[in-house]
């Protein structure tokens, strides 16, 4: 049986598309069963739409508190009855009642190879910061920004002359390949975590 997805977004949804491209196939083991967005309006959720996913949004600006918000989230997810929950472009951090009911299930994306340039301008700060190599990480999610256990990640050189635009497209070809391969071995595999070390497999 496949596993159930629940794939959150803020933005473009180019990951999010590689991993609907991907379930297209039974044997990748996974189903994305749902996406999320905190804001509407967004490609991504019209990426969902086109091909027949529920979505649900739910918006800061319409919760009192930032607490209230994270209880609202956690409920849409688990409507859903996720096996794992994919923040893909996701800009917003998860609080607590999100991680009491999704800790150790959920994956984030970023562009940097974590620990270095966490935060929301991880290509920027990386190409500021002059680095000959950066990337992206897939890492579990915890309460910290960026700083949870790291899944598997993959190295993009900088090329004189890149701006952060171009940069970032770069890192996201490999971010796509990447986070659709380590998703699929999860999902197939299972995977254990030990402190900060995470294993996919037996
Ligand atoms: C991705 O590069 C992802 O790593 C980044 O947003 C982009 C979303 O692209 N996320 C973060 O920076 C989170 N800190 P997409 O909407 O096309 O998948």
């Amino acid at each position: 049986m496949s596993a159930r997805l629940v794939v959150l977004v803020s933005g473009e949804g180019t990951n999010l598309q590689a991993l609907i491209d991907a379930a297209q196939d039974e044997a990748y083991g996974a189903d994305v069963v749902a996406v999320g967005s905190d804001r509407p309006g967004i490609k991504a959720l019209d990426r969902a739409h086109h091909a027949n996913i529920p979505t649900f949004t739910v918006s800061t600006k319409s919760h009192e508190t930032r607490h209230k918000w994270d209880e609202a989230l956690t409920e849409a997810c688990r409507q859903h009855e996720p096996d794992l929950i994919v923040l893909a472009g996701f800009m917003k951090l998860v609080g607590e009642p999100f991680l009491k009911a999704f800790g150790g299930r959920c994956v984030n994306t970023h562009p940097a190879l974590l620990p270095s340039f966490p935060g929301t301008h991880g290509v920027r700060d990386a190409l500021d910061h002059g680095v000959k190599v950066t990337g992206c990480t897939v890492l579990i999610v915890d309460d910290g920004v960026d700083t949870g256990p790291i899944v598997a990640q993959a190295s993009v050189p900088v090329h004189d002359g890149d701006d952060e635009e171009t940069l970032h497209e770069r890192i996201k070809v490999a971010e796509r390949g990447l986070l659709v391969a380590t998703v699929g071995r999860m999902v197939r595999e299972g995977w254990s975590v030990d402190g900060r070390k995470v294993r996919i497999g037996p």
